[in-house]
């Protein structure tokens, strides 16, 4: 008897718990794929104002790198639940169930503007200089209307 009242509790205990491990789990790879835009960004950021110098082959893996994250389907990394206040760690806000489509819209911008930078890359600092514009202008797009600001 008392096992199975254990084993039911347990049971209910994993049934709570299962969603709540797959929102964290979402939100840890969201996170994860937004550090690695900002890292290949710092890159091309500091090739673009001289601070690295020009490498043709890291300019190039660093705007790749943009394209491939920003391939990424996102249905699966941003399930409801978990919205700033909802879930500790998230700087989400709620905006973004409100208007899935215009969210899903402003990454699709970022991934055309990483496709220009892909061409810019190999093209030298000044070519990165100015495509570095549209996907920084890309980041904050999406940032000022989706992300609580940290400031
Ligand atoms: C379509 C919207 C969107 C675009 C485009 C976007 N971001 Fe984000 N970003 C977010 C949201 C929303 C969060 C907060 C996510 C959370 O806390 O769960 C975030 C969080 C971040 C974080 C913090 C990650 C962490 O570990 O807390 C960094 C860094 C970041 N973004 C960098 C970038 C850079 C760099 C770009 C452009 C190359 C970019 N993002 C483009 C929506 C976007």
């Amino acid at each position: 008897m008392k096992s199975i009242l254990f084993s039911a509790a347990i049971a209910a205990m994993s049934l709570t718990a299962a969603p709540v491990i797959a929102n964290e789990a979402a939100m840890a790879a969201r996170h994860g794929e937004m550090r690695l835009l900002a890292h290949s960004l710092g890159v091309l950021g500091g090739m673009a104002k001289g601070q690295i110098e020009y490498d043709k082959l890291r300019a190039e893996v660093a705007a790749d790198t943009l394209v491939a994250v920003t391939s990424i389907d996102q249905s699966m990394l941003w399930p409801e639940g978990t919205e700033t206040g909802t879930m500790e760690g998230s700087s989400a806000k709620p905006e973004i169930w409100g208007d899935k489509a215009d969210f899903t819209a402003k990454w699709e911008d970022l991934h055309k503007a990483a496709q220009t930078m892909k061409t810019a890359a190999g093209e030298g600092q000044q070519a990165i200089g100015a495509a570095m514009g549209d996907v920084g202008g890309a980041c904050s797009a999406c940032h000022k209307v989706y992300r609580v600001s940290k400031n």
